[in-house]
């Protein structure tokens, strides 16, 4: 961990020492100061010296996880290290070859030479000359089987924990609960190296590490928009990698919106052909499949929401019949931005609409996530004056068939085996009663997680005061001269200011909850809302604020070793080393700070206290 600054005597020596970085922090660190060199030659075990491969003939299974089971099927080989290698089954050990595989390619192929972290003209990297010690084993075990929910959790299934000891002699040990433990313990071990500016050597000058971590929160996402704008697979799969570097282990896909309809369905092609923004703005069954997959090999839970009753206007285009206020005006009495449009509430042919939706999509989705979203942020009593089934605004009336809407619905949800998530207003706006693991979506901050919570509801965290990564960027509608230009002017947008990475980083979910509330507070998400963001902006936009909102999520906003919110003065430093990993395996993460402060010592960039 960075070293507090005890006195100025101190401060000259910590300028000129690599910054020992892992972010988000473990619950517990140790460190040295001892060089050792990693080659890619390292023996790596699983469980034991050799690690099962599955004889062809075999059908999955993952019976060889513990040592000294029957093994007469299996042949026996160490696990070998091979850039890139692709998972062929959603296994334990596939999944933990897999991670490895990342693991060193992060090591090996990032030539994170740390100039940056340093100040220029002073030594800092251990001297060549005066030979290797080598890293000579990385001993991974694994202390429990994995379950099937293991790779489709509901918050608090998996325990992600691992411990991670470097031994001066070279001797490597990551052991976990879980194979997502390992792979969550991978990432850190990725952390503690670097490459020599002379070339092809790697290593860690932090020798012997002793780390101990676990999650604080279980459910510690990001949740992106592709309806404002699509975004092809290839970026959501790099968001998904860098999710895993932070440790966080949901990506919540809003999927469809009043703009656009990506998603293809089968059973009702007519949706996205119509919907869609071009035939090559969408997403496949084939693609879906693929997202969730990549997903499930790190760690990172992929689900997805169709927001309803509102926000889902663009279904007009394909079933006019059953959608109210598509693209009105002024669209502000119907909705919060264009183009409006809500699902009739007391529509029969709505009901068979969304009957079809769900066979078609969930049996999809539930092989590899425990929930599913189903909207209802937003829903403007007026858009139910023009339903020829209702004619009112209501909220007598509307209420209960809003109530039959949600319930039919989440049946639909749980009959697949899903849990559904939906938006605060749901519950706190609409009164609807559901059952009590229904997971509720905050973001309208305020009292709301604590109201949630006080009312039994599991809670996942989205504040728009801290954690909306769109905000504070400006309008995107268009003001025309005169009466209208004055009232946009200085075109603010609703959220205004954007969410410096302190900001998010200063946010508990469960500030001024108590302890009872606390527990039912699953985690966190940061929001990506696409209006001004697509794949061009994603990575910059995200990252690394994405990665403030990880650690407070997995390391807890207070510190358990000092039990102290945890400082930017302490996370700065660290952040900044992370961006680098970030940059250079492929995200273009945005700096933290100029170079002349990565290379400073803390103090030179600081507001005086
Ligand atoms: C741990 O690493 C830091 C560099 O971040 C270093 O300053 C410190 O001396 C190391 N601790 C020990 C006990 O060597
Ligand atoms: C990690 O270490 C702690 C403390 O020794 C121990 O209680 C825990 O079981 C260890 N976890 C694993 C997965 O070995
Ligand atoms: C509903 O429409 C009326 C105009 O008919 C408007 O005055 C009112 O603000 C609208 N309500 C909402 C919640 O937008
Ligand atoms: C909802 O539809 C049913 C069946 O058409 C009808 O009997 C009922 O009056 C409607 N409810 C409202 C509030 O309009
Ligand atoms: C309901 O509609 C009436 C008439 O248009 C309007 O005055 C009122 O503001 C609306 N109520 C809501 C809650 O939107
Ligand atoms: C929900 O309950 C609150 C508090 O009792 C009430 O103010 C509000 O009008 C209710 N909303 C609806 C849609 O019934
Ligand atoms: C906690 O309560 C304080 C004082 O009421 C308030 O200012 C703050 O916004 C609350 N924090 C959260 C996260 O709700
Ligand atoms: C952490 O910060 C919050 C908000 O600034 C404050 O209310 C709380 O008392 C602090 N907690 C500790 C333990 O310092």
């Amino acid at each position: 961990m960075y070293p507090p600054l005890v006195s100025c005597l101190s401060l000259s020596l910590i300028a000129l020492q690599p910054v020992a970085a892992i972010w988000p922090a473990p619950q517990s660190f140790t460190n040295g100061s001892s060089v050792l060199y990693l080659h890619q030659n390292i023996e790596v075990t699983y469980n034991g010296a050799f690690v099962c491969w599955f004889s062809p003939s075999e059908s999955p299974h993952h019976v060889c996880l513990e040592e000294g089971l029957n093994t007469e099927h299996f042949v026996y080989q160490q696990i070998p290290y091979t850039y890139g290698y692709v998972p062929y089954q959603l296994t334990s050990k596939e999944v933990v070859q897999a991670g490895v595989s990342r693991a060193l390619a992060g090591i090996f192929n990032s030539q994170f030479v740390p100039w940056k972290l340093h100040k220029p003209n002073t030594q800092w990297e251990p001297d060549l000359s005066k030979g290797q010690n080598w890293l000579k084993t990385l001993q991974i075990t694994q202390t429990s089987e994995d379950q099937p929910s293991t790779f489709k959790p509901l918050a608090g299934e998996v325990d992600e924990s691992y411990n991670l000891t470097v031994s001066t002699e070279g001797d490597v040990k990551l052991a976990a609960v879980s194979s997502i433990g390992v792979l969550r313990g991978l990432e850190t071990f990725t952390q503690l190296f670097y490459q020599h500016s002379a070339g092809t050597f790697w290593y860690t000058p932090y020798a012997p590490v002793s780390i101990q971590d676990a999650p604080k929160f279980q459910h510690r996402g990001v949740m992106l928009d592709t309806a404002r704008h699509f975004f092809p697979v290839s970026d959501i799969l790099r968001t998904i990698d860098a999710m895993a570097w932070n440790k966080m282990n949901r990506l919540h896909v809003h999927v469809t919106d009043s703009q656009s309809w990506p998603l293809v369905l089968p059973s009702m092609p007519e949706v996205s052909e119509k919907g869609a923004y071009h035939p090559s703005q969408t997403y496949s069954p084939a693609d879906i499949d693929n997202i969730q997959k990549y997903g499930v090999a790190r760690g990172v839970e992929v689900y997805f929401e169709i927001d309803m009753p509102g926000h889902i206007g663009v279904v007009s285009l394909s079933h006019p019949e059953l959608i109210v206020a598509y693209n009105l005006q002024p669209y502000y009495w119907w909705c919060a931005q264009p183009p409006c449009g809500a699902f009739k509430l007391n529509n029969t042919a709505v009901d068979a609409f969304l009957e079809k939706l769900f066979d078609d999509l969930l049996p999809r989705l539930a092989p590899y996530t425990a929930y599913f979203h189903t909207g209802g942020d937003e829903l403007n009593k007026n858009d139910s004056m023009l339903d020829e089934g209702i004619r009112s605004n209501s909220s007598e009336v509307l209420q209960p068939l809003l109530q039959k809407f949600i319930d039919l619905q989440h049946a639909r949800v749980r009959e697949a085996g899903l849990t559904p998530i939906v938006w605060e207003e749901i519950p706190l706006e609409w009164n609807v009663t559901m059952a009590p693991d229904t997971v509720v979506q905050s973001w309208l901050g305020g009292n709301s997680v604590k109201t949630l919570t006080g009312k039994g509801f599991k809670v996942i965290d989205s504040n728009y005061n801290f954690w909306y990564l769109d905000c504070g960027r400006g309008q995107w509608l268009n003001w025309a001269n005169g009466a209208a230009f004055q009232l946009g002017y200085p075109f603010n947008d609703w959220c205004n200011p954007a969410k410096n990475w302190r900001l998010i980083y200063s946010h508990d979910p469960t500030a001024n909850l108590t302890a009872n509330e606390a527990a039912l507070v699953l985690g966190g998400e940061v929001a990506v809302w696409s209006e001004t963001i697509d794949a061009a902006n994603l990575d910059t936009l995200l990252w690394p604020r994405a990665s403030a909102a990880g650690e407070v999520l997995w390391s807890g906003r207070i510190d358990s070793q000092t039990g102290q919110n945890r400082s930017q003065m302490d996370a700065a430093p660290r952040l900044n080393e992370f961006r680098e990993r970030m940059v250079l395996r492929g995200v273009r993460s945005s700096p933290v700070q100029m170079t002349f402060c990565t290379q400073g010592s803390p103090e030179e960039c600081e507001y005086p206290a």
